[in-house]
């Protein structure tokens, strides 16, 4: 008992001894060093050409505001750990480091819109804690890792507009978490896995705009929450539309545009929330199915296929159908021109019924509908009575189908313009109940990546009112200031938010900003039925915002920290040092094991203790990417790297350069002599590396003038190399 007191006592003293310890190797330093190791690596690998990440380079990341750096402390390590990676449109290029895989604390990896090119290292499969992988917006290429299948909590990849190729994992089927697959406008190929078809949790499928092939698995339709759908502009080489795909009853949207698709329309009565329904511009033959759909429907379009036969009557009964789309198709009997009446048509609400080039040859019912209302009857016989019938505004030059883009810029009447500073970004908030009320706004870019809807103007309240609810705010602090269709179709719009009046302020203060911002970038707010999902392109701020540097609040100092500050002295350092050593790996051995993992399958051809195989990643982490401030000696095989690896140990690491590279059987003889060499003027050796067309030997590091002996190519035999 006293023995197991005495011991964790000594435990706790040499934990705060170790904290001491790294507060005091740079003058507060309290963030995990390995991470601070793996944030350097990361950084090493991107490239900054607007100095958006100048501040990386000072001291600690967690608690000197590195850009885009979220960190959370662990009450139970002392060490902040980061938590998130939130480098959002920083024009950042290069590449995403390897190292990443070693962030086990980071729940949200956001690197959208920048021009990141390389692939994904497989490593991020390691990041057990990763919520969101958002990567958005690059230029990313190379396959799918399967490690990615293994990430245990994932809920959302958003790896959209880049150029992925390859086929979609099968491990992916593993991923229990994950609840939205956002892989739109890339190059991945291949069979979608039926495997797929076992995600539990999965909303959102957006395959749109890949190179999939192969036939599309009925297993998919088991996917027990999927309410979207988009498989748009891939290439399903003339396979049918499993029956099964009508029957999922969660579905709101489903989209298989231009998918090279034949057979028949499915029969979607048993999906009975589906809002939105595009087949367009495929082979699909027959007639078309006459069961009931959605009430709620908002879309339907089946044009450009070969669809036959006449146009169901239940198309109408509709109230909130925007757009019934069946040009191009071969349907006969009559154009239901009476559908209108059975919409609810607000002022300012579109609707449009386009059957252009079918063989309609009649009409029914009444005509002269309303001017908000499109009928398009070019191309049918029944134009040819287009005088008798009435109908010539339908059978003349067509007009646009897509919704324009629209803005608010509306000014309050009355309110005079030189009260308000609007050069410094102030205006009046339009809707504001006190009037004339003169506030400074937060830019919000906004894309709804695949709605339900196909016109917006309906829908702009309900649409505020889901911002607003979740933000705990009033509706007129919102302003829509602009929205616009684009491909997809996907409605890209530009939002306003206003403090509330009654702070009487005018401004947000930096608390609050961060948190709005908090809000919109970890996509807190809840999915919407007829929204979809939404992403974030940017914020602006401007005027009174502009200096808001957008650090995020920390929990203050560790205890660690500052019993470092209190208790260090140099000399008790040096001492605890080795205990450190031998401490830092037992709480580390997690990392390590990771770490040291070997990933070649090559192996040394005899058994050896004391000589284990580095991978390449932790001697780069070593080297500070084999800085030359790190290199200590040159030879004509190469350069010597002074090394310090994360439990401390310091090393030699002799890294050949490309022309003195050997045989790896070689290789292996020299590593065999000099493991068995023991002499007292000898460094010995500690490993080696053979990763990445690499030959790497790490020995112990010894300054003042210790001899190392190497015996072949590597360092020519006759050489003897002096460190320091
Ligand atoms: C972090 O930012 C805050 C506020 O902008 C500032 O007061 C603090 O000095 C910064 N810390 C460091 C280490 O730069
Ligand atoms: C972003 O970086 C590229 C080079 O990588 C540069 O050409 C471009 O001007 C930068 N954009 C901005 C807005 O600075
Ligand atoms: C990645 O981008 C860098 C510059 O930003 C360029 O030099 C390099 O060739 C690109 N690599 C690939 C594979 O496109
Ligand atoms: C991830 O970690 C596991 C063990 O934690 C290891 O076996 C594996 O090799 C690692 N994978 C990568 C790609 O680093
Ligand atoms: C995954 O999430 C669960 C519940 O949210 C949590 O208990 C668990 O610790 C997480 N796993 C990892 C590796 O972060
Ligand atoms: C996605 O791909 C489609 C088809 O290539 C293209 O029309 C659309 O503009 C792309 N969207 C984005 C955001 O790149
Ligand atoms: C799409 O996949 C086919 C093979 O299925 C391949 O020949 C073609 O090059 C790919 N296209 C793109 C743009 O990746
Ligand atoms: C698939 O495409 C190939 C080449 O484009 C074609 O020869 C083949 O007939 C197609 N298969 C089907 C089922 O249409
Ligand atoms: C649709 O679901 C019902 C019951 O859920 C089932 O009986 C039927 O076989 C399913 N149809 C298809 C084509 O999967
Ligand atoms: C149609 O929409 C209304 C209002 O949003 C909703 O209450 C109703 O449940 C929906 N009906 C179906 C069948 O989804
Ligand atoms: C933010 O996005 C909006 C909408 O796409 C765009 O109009 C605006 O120029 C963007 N602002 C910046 C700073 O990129
Ligand atoms: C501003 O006012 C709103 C309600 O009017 C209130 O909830 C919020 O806490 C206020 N903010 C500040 C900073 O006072």
């Amino acid at each position: 008992m006293k023995m197991l007191r005495l011991r964790f006592c000594l435990f706790g003293v040499i934990i705060a001894l170790l904290q001491c310890y790294f507060a005091m190797l740079s003058s507060a330093q309290i963030t995990h060093p390995l991470e601070v190791s793996v944030l350097q690596a990361v950084r090493r690998k991107l490239i900054d050409t607007q100095g958006n990440l100048n501040n990386w380079k000072k001291s600690d990341p967690c608690t000197s505001n590195w850009t885009g750096v979220v960190c959370i402390l662990d009450k139970n390590d002392g060490y902040f750990h980061v938590r998130e990676l939130r480098m959002l449109h920083l024009n950042l290029s290069g590449k995403l480091a390897p190292e990443l895989g070693l962030l086990t604390y980071a729940k949200r990896l956001n690197f959208m819109w920048n021009n990141i090119n390389g692939s994904i290292p497989k490593e991020i499969g390691n990041m057990t804690s990763l919520q969101l992988l958002l990567l958005s917006g690059n230029q990313i290429s190379g396959p799918l890792p399967d490690e990615l299948g293994n990430l245990p909590n994932i809920t959302k990849f958003q790896l959209d507009i880049n150029q992925i190729s390859g086929p979609l994992p099968r491990s992916f089927a593993n991923l229990n978490t994950v609840r939205h697959f956002h892989m739109n406008n890339n190059s991945i190929s291949g069979q979608i896995p039926p495997e797929l078809g076992a995600l539990p949790q999965l909303i959102h499928l957006l395959l749109d705009n890949n190179n999939l092939s192969g036939y599309l698995p009925p297993e998919l339709s088991k996917m027990p929450k999927l309410t979207v759908f988009q498989l748009d502009n891939n290439n399903f080489n003339g396979t049918e539309i499993p029956e099964s795909y009508g029957n999922m009853s969660t579905l709101l949207k489903l989209s298989l545009r231009n998918c090279n698709l034949q057979g028949s329309v499915p029969d979607l009565s048993g999906s009975p929330h589906l809002l939105y329904l595009d087949l367009s511009s495929n082979k699909l033959v027959g007639s078309i199915p006459t069961n009931k759909l959605s009430v709620n429907i908002t879309t339907i379009n089946l044009s450009n296929n070969m669809l036959t036969g006449p146009i169901p009557s239940n198309f109408s009964g509709f109230p909130h159908l925007q757009k019934l789309l069946l040009k191009n198709n071969n349907l006969s009997g009559d154009a239901p021109t009476n559908i209108w009446q059975s919409v609810t048509l607000g002022s300012f609400v579109k609707f449009t019924l386009d059957f252009r080039n079918n063989s309609l040859t009649n009409i029914s019912g009444i005509i002269n509908p309303p001017a908000n209302v499109s009928i398009k009857l070019q191309g049918n016989p029944v134009c040819q009575r287009a005088n008798e019938l009435n109908i010539l505004p339908f059978c003349g030059v067509p007009t646009e189908d897509t919704e324009a883009p629209g803005s608010s810029n509306d000014f309050p009447e009355g309110c005079k313009t030189q009260s308000c500073p609007f050069s410094d970004n102030f205006e009046y908030v339009p809707e504001s109940p006190a009037p004339c009320f003169c506030a400074a706004p937060l830019g919000i870019g906004l894309r709804l990546r695949s709605p339900s809807i196909s016109e917006f103007q309906p829908y702009k309240f309900p649409f505020e009112l889901w911002i607003t609810d979740h933000l705990g705010m009033n509706r007129y602090q919102l302003v829509i200031d602009s929205f616009m269709w684009e491909e997809g179709p996907r409605l890209r719009m530009y939002l306003k938010i206003f403090p509330s009046f009654s702070n009487d302020t005018y401004t947000f203060n930096t608390s609050e900003i961060l948190q709005l911002m908090d809000e919109f970038a970890t996509f807190s707010i809840p999915g919407d039925d007829t929204f979809g999902p939404y992403d974030l392109l940017n914020f602006t701020l401007l005027g009174p915002y502009k200096d808001v540097i957008l650090k995020h609040p920390k929990s203050g100092m560790s205890r660690g920290a500052l019993l470092g500050i209190v208790l260090g002295s140099m000399s008790l350092i040096v001492a605890i040092s080795l205990v450190i050593a031998f401490i830092f790996y037992k709480k580390h051995k997690r990392f390590y094991r990771q770490v040291f993992k070997k990933k070649s399958t090559q192996k040394l051809p005899f058994k050896t203790e004391s000589v284990r195989e580095f991978s390449f990643l932790v001697l780069e982490m070593a080297t500070n990417g084999f800085d030359n401030s790190m290199q200590v000696g040159q030879g004509g095989y190469g350069k010597v790297y002074k090394g310090v690896l994360a439990d401390g140990t310091i090393v030699a690491i002799k890294r050949a350069h490309e022309g003195s590279l050997q045989g790896q059987q070689e290789f292996f003889t020299e590593i065999e002599l000099l493991s068995r060499l023991h002499h007292r003027n000898l460094v010995p050796l500690v490993g080696y590396c053979v990763e990445q067309g690499e030959q790497m030997l790490v020995y112990e590091f010894m300054p003042n003038g210790s001899v190392v002996l190497d015996t072949s190519s590597l360092v020519k035999a006759k050489d003897l190399q002096v460190f320091l």
